[in-house]
């Protein structure tokens, strides 16, 4: 059963995925992160990482492979990781240039918000970003994250110095964006 939205669906990582996320790692224009540079990474470290995955019912996070519907193109990567049950996670998003500015991005943000809130039941989600990444921050905005720390002068990327942001997506929040949701979880 995959998870899905109205342009895309976000199912599980399948290893002929995983030579586009190297692409995507090593271009210095999605690769977004400079802890993760240099972009040197390799096919088999990602297949490492691929093959390392076990099975558990206990999972502590999740990637997914977005898949657009029309084209069933690969789109990008959705994850959540440092998850604490029924009450916090991380997200992280990459999506090809290509469907930069298609909506697709928001979708698959959308439908991880979704199970994240409706089947996992949680309090809060974060995102990590940086004062440098407007893309990135709009987006979260859209799903009505806002920025709740700010670490100044805390990342250098392309040449200049910014802020490192946390932002954050309460589940009141999510519901009160969401009226056609009905929160199931009774208020603490
Ligand atoms: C971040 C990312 C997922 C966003 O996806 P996207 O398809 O570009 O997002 P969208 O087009 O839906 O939204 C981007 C928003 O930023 C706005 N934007 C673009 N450039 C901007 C700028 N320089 N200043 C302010 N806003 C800007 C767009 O207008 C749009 O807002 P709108 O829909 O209100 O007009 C994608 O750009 C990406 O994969 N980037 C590389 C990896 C990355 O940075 N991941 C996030 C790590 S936290």
């Amino acid at each position: 059963m995959v998870l899905e939205g109205k342009t895309i669906y976000l199912r599980e990582e399948r290893i002929s995925d995983i030579e586009t996320f190297v692409k995507l790692r090593n271009d210095m224009a999605t690769q977004a992160w400079n802890k993760a540079l240099p972009p040197d990474y390799t096919l088999p470290m990602y297949q490492k990482r691929f093959e390392e995955k076990e099975f558990s019912f206990d999972r502590k996070d999740a990637r997914f492979t977005i898949i657009h519907k029309e084209s069933d193109e690969l789109v990008g990567t959705i994850s959540y990781s440092e998850y604490e049950s029924r009450f916090s996670t991380t997200i992280g998003l990459v999506v090809r240039k290509k469907f930069w500015g298609t909506g697709a991005s928001f979708d698959a943000q959308e439908v991880l918000l979704k199970f994240l809130f409706e089947e996992l039941g949680l309090l809060v989600a974060r995102i990590w970003t940086q004062s440098g990444n407007p893309r990135a921050i709009r987006l979260a905005e859209k799903s009505g994250f806002r920025v709740s720390a700010r670490v100044r002068e805390s990342i250098f990327i392309h040449g200049k110095i910014f802020d490192t942001l946390i932002m954050d997506l309460l589940r009141e929040e999510y519901y009160s964006l969401h009226p056609e949701l009905l929160d199931g979880l009774p208020p603490i």
